[in-house]
C-alpha cells in the first residue's frame, strides 16, 4: 500500500510540502530512536469535520516529550490549532492525525541535548486499521511470544517512538503465524495491550482491562470507553489480568485511535465466547460511534470542530 499522500505537513509552526518534509540520516531520531508521536482521528460528523478529543492527545504528546526531557516549543493550545489548521489546509473532513516531535541533525553521540528537536504533523485518509470487516466481524489474534517492556526500562506511558520496536515484533509475529494482531503479555505474565491497541475482557457482564503499571499505553480511547462503560451503567475495572482470563472470557475488545472498538473473535485459535462480535462490545461501539459521528450530542466535549479556534467553541 502506497501512503495516501495529502498536499501539506505542518513543519515547525509552517506549512511545507508533503513531499519535502524529510530528515538528514544522521539525525538523532534516526540512530536512537528519539521521537514521541500521537496519533489522532478527525471524524465526518454530521455537523462538520471534528477532531476526537485533540487536547487530551496533545497533552499525552506533552507528557511523552516531558518524560524524555524534549521541550516542545509550542502550548497545548497552538499544538490544538496547528491540527486544527492542518486539517482545514489539506482540505479533509475525516482523516488521521500524526504529530511527531523528533530530535534532529547535531551531535553523534547518544546524549540528545545538542540536537535540534523538530516537530511536523502530517495527517491523512485512513480507514479501519484492521479491515473494514473486522468493526463488524471481529478480528483472530494470538497471545504474542514477545513481553511488553519491563516497568523502569522503557516507559511505557510515553508514546515514544522507540516502543514500537516492540509493537513491531508482535506485529510482525502475529501475522507471520497467520493472524491479525498480536495480544503482549507484561513482563510478569499479565496481560498488557496490543501492539497498538488497549484490550478489554468482559467477564459474567462486567468489563475489565489491565492498568497501566501492567505495561500499558494511557489509551486516549481506553479512557472514552471507561466513561461510556460507567455511563452506561456497564461495571468495568482496571485490574491485574491473567493470562486465561482471555480463552475464558465472553467478549474481548480493543480499543485504539487506529483500530477504534475492534472485537476479537479469537484467541489462539479458541473461540472467544460465540465467535463473533457480542452484545457488551457492541453497546461500546454503538455509544462510541455515536459520539464520533455527531449523532447524539457531545456531552463531554470529545470533538473539536476543525472551523473553531482551538477547538473550543468560541461564544
Ligand atoms: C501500544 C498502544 N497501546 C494503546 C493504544 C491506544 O491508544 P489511543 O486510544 O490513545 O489511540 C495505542 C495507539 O495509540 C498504542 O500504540
Amino acid at each position: 500500500m502506497s501512503f495516501p499522500k495529502t498536499e501539506k505537513i505542518w513543519c515547525n509552526g509552517k506549512f511545507i510540502p508533503w513531499d519535502q518534509a524529510t530528515i538528514h540520516v544522521l539525525s538523532h531520531v534516526v540512530s536512537y530512536g528519539s521521537a514521541v508521536f500521537e496519533g489522532v482521528r478527525c471524524y465526518e460528523t454530521a455537523q462538520g469535520p471534528a477532531i476526537f478529543r485533540l487536547r487530551e492527545h496533545m497533552q499525552r504528546l506533552r507528557n511523552s516529550a516531558h518524560i524524555y526531557r524534549m521541550d516542545i516549543p509550542y502550548s497545548l493550545d497552538a499544538l490544538c490549532q496547528a491540527s486544527l489548521d492542518l486539517v482545514r489546509e489539506n482540505k479533509l473532513s475525516a482523516c488521521y492525525l500524526r504529530p511527531i516531535v523528533l530530535r534532529g541533525y547535531g551531535d553523534a553521540g547518544v546524549d540528545p541535548q545538542n540536537c535540534p528537536i523538530d516537530v511536523y504533523f502530517a495527517c491523512w485518509e485512513w480507514g479501519q486499521y484492521l479491515g473494514e470487516e473486522a468493526l463488524r466481524s471481529g478480528v483472530d489474534v494470538c497471545v504474542s511470544s514477545w513481553n511488553r517492556a519491563a516497568p523502569n526500562t522503557l516507559p511505557q506511558m510515553a508514546k515514544a517512538a522507540a516502543n514500537y520496536m516492540n509493537s513491531q515484533l508482535i506485529r510482525m509475529e502475529a501475522k507471520a503465524n497467520g493472524y491479525s494482531e498480536g495480544i503482549a503479555l507484561d513482563v510478569n505474565g499479565y496481560i498488557s495491550e496490543g501492539s497498538g491497541e488497549n484490550i478489554f475482557v468482559v467477564l459474567n457482564g462486567a468489563i475489565h482491562t489491565p492498568p497501566l503499571a501492567n505495561s500499558a499505553l494511557p489509551g486516549i480511547t481506553r479512557d472514552s470507553v471507561l466513561t461510556l462503560c460507567r455511563e452506561m451503567g456497564i461495571s468495568v475495572t482496571e485490574q491485574m489480568l491473567p493470562r486465561e482470563t482471555l480463552y475464558i472470557a465472553d467478549e474481548v475488545f480493543f480499543s485504539g485511535t487506529a483500530a477504534e472498538i475492534t472485537p476479537i473473535r479469537s484467541i489462539d485459535r479458541i473461540k472467544v465466547g460465540a465467535g463473533a462480535r457480542g452484545p457488551i462490545t457492541k453497546r461500546v461501539q454503538d455509544a462510541f460511534f455515536a459520539i464520533t459521528s455527531g449523532k447524539v450530542p457531545d456531552r463531554h466535549g470529545w470533538l473539536s470542530p476543525i472551523g473553531v479556534a482551538n477547538g473550543v467553541a468560541v461564544r
